[in-house]
């Protein structure tokens, strides 16, 4: 499975989200290769220290930060039993090469009104995508907001509401 985690605004957890997923599968015998499509290279950093460190590798980071990313991901996932995408912000160019690969969207967002307005961007890239590929899946994830607060109810809602509109 190819999943891509995406959204236009830097700092909600998409680096974070992307190298858990992916240590999670590998810690679980699955074999994971993450892609980070993010120009400015953290997951290949996080992986580099690593190694510098001589930590046990978990899976494997190649930078892939170039709009022939649609067409490169397929050819890894078939060596691989999932490949993990770490989406780039803002580049909406790398966003579409990324939702043409991917059979599953995750969208992290934080409780704040800031990430609301850019996801709506980002669901606007999605809708564009499902025109080509209509069975893409996506998913909202909440992120750094207690499961059972207010604040996780009342943006899950929120997030429910929006994606009725954006289906
Ligand atoms: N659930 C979380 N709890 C605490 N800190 C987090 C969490 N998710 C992300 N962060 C921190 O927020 C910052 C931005 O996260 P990052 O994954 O780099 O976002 P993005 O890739 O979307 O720019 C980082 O310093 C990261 O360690
Ligand atoms: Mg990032």
């Amino acid at each position: 499975m190819i999943v891509a985690v995406l959204n236009q605004k830097g700092g909600v957890g998409k680096t974070t989200l992307a190298l858990h997923l992916a240590g999670e599968w590998a810690l679980r015998g699955k074999s994971v290769t993450l892609i980070d499509a993010d120009p400015q290279g953290s997951a290949l950093d996080w992986s580099q220290q690593r190694a510098r460190e001589n930590v046990a590798r978990l899976f494997g980071v190649v930078g892939l930060a170039r709009d022939t990313l649609h067409r490169e991901a397929p050819e890894i996932a078939r060596t691989a039993d999932h490949v993990v995408i770490d989406g780039p912000p803002r580049v909406a160019g790398l966003m579409r090469s990324a939702l043409l690969a991917a059979d599953l969207v995750l969208i992290p967002v934080q409780p704040s009104p800031f990430d609301g307005w850019a996801s709506a961007e980002t669901l606007a890239l999605l809708r564009e995508a499902r025109i080509y590929r209509p069975q893409l899946a996506a998913r909202f994830v909440l992120n750094r907001c207690g499961a059972r607060t207010i604040i996780a109810r009342e943006i899950a809602a929120l997030a429910a509401e929006v994606a009725r509109f954006a289906p």
